[in-house]
């Protein structure tokens, strides 16, 4: 599948299947109920190998271009294995650069983002380019010789795709986003066009909470009206998903309830249906994006470091630029303002106090076994993703 008419094939048997599940009150299903347990959650161990077989094995996103637009603009990322700052090169492509000075190992940038063009180690002040080679070495006629081109700031593999920068957090692998996604996926990506929209005021969270625990939460349909009963559960169904499965990502369609109107009716997919289904992508293996009629948004997943219960969730909106919009700066600036404070309500209101209390009961040692629906049927593909990355028995 990677042409338009695909995709448009795939959204009319979501439509439809939806539509059923509406009516009879039922939805995609995994074909069995399957146990869980708290160590999942909370073992050191397991901890480590999804630091290193998942961040540092594969693709996941790490910012919108936007983000770095211009010519030297640069963000500092802590991710699972590394601090790195994402930098915009000279040539266009970006950069991600272990944010250690390679002389004795001080945090060269600790500035959130910026614009630079030396970085200068505030401990010696050695200074490094926004390519990360050596430029100076303080006092160096007393320093002694060494090969300084082998001591430039070290890369992580970096891409830049359908608007936004991947990496693979180890310097030893290579990046190749399109392949990771497989071609159906690649092509919904492409059809997205990410990449002409802007990251609108991005916001980053650390969460005392297992990053599974935390995706698991937006990969949940099954929540949504009695969790968000006086928010999201008034304009959302609950519990009804169509899904295609592709391997690594899947693709689903969830529905608002003004999607009503057209159950019982036999509808091809159109535009217009934009407004009463979100369309999502969960992108293997930290990543869920939402289509919205007017934008999208992305939500990322990532433990710090090997600790189980600690994560870092990243929310972004991509969204037309003021100009391309057509609005009053003022006007564009306070819709989006509106738009993020709506979503900042229900995730600190509802869903942070949830999820952390789940991440307490982790550690309650004979809580007993736990149990995943059939129902979950996203929470169970992205299992079996975490479960083949790490290598786990199931
Ligand atoms: S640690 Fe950076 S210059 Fe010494
Ligand atoms: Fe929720």
């Amino acid at each position: 599948m990677t042409t338009a008419t695909d995709i448009a094939a795939l959204r009319t048997r979501a439509l439809r299947d939806l539509l059923s599940h509406l009516d009879g009150s039922a939805t995609d299903q995994w074909p069995v109920v399957a146990g869980s347990s708290t160590t999942d959650f909370a073992d050191p161990v397991r901890a480590e190998l999804e630091r290193d077989r998942i961040f540092g094995e594969v693709p996941f996103i790490v910012a919108h271009g936007s983000e770095v637009a211009q010519r030297n603009d640069f963000v500092t990322v802590e991710l699972p294995r590394n601090k790195v700052i994402l930098i915009r090169q000279r040539d266009g492509g970006v950069k991600a650069l272990i944010n250690s000075c390679r002389h004795r190992g001080a945090e060269l940038v600790s500035e959130e983002s910026g614009k630079c063009r030396l970085f200068s180690c505030p401990y010696h002040r050695w200074s490094y380019d926004p390519s990360g080679a050596l430029r100076t070495v303080t006092l160096d006629s007393t320093f002694g010789d060494f090969d300084r081109s082998a001591y430039g700031l070290v890369e992580v593999p970096v891409e830049e795709r359908h608007g936004f920068i991947w990496v693979i957090d180890n310097p030893h692998r290579q990046i190749d986003v399109a392949a990771w996604l497989g071609p159906e996926v690649d092509a919904i990506m492409a059809s997205y066009a990410i990449g002409d929209l802007v990251s609108i005021d991005p916001h980053t969270y650390r969460r005392p909470v297992n990053w599974k625990i935390m995706q698991d939460g937006f990969l949940d349909n099954y929540h949504v009206k009695y969790a968000h009963p006086n928010t999201a559960g008034k304009m959302l169904h609950t519990n009804a998903v169509a899904l295609q499965d592709f391997g690594r990502s899947f693709w689903f369609l969830t529905a608002r309830k003004t999607l009503d109107q057209f159950i019982g009716h036999d509808v091809e997919w159109t535009a217009s249906m934009e407004a009463h289904t979100i369309e999502s992508i969960f992108l293997g293996p930290n990543t869920m994006l939402l289509k919205h009629a007017t934008h999208f948004e992305l939500l990322t997943f990532r433990p710090i470091g090997a600790n189980p219960g600690e994560s870092i969730m990243q929310m972004r909106i991509m969204a037309p630029s003021v100009e391309a919009s057509g609005l009053e700066p003022e006007h564009w600036r306070k819709r989006w303002a509106k738009n993020w404070g709506l979503l900042i309500a229900i995730l600190h209101d509802e869903d942070f106090p949830i999820l952390d209390g789940s991440q307490r009961s982790m550690n309650n040692l004979d809580a007993g076994p736990m149990l995943l629906g059939r129902n979950e049927i996203a929470s169970h593909l992205f299992r079996r993703l975490v479960d083949d990355l790490i290598g786990a028995a199931r």
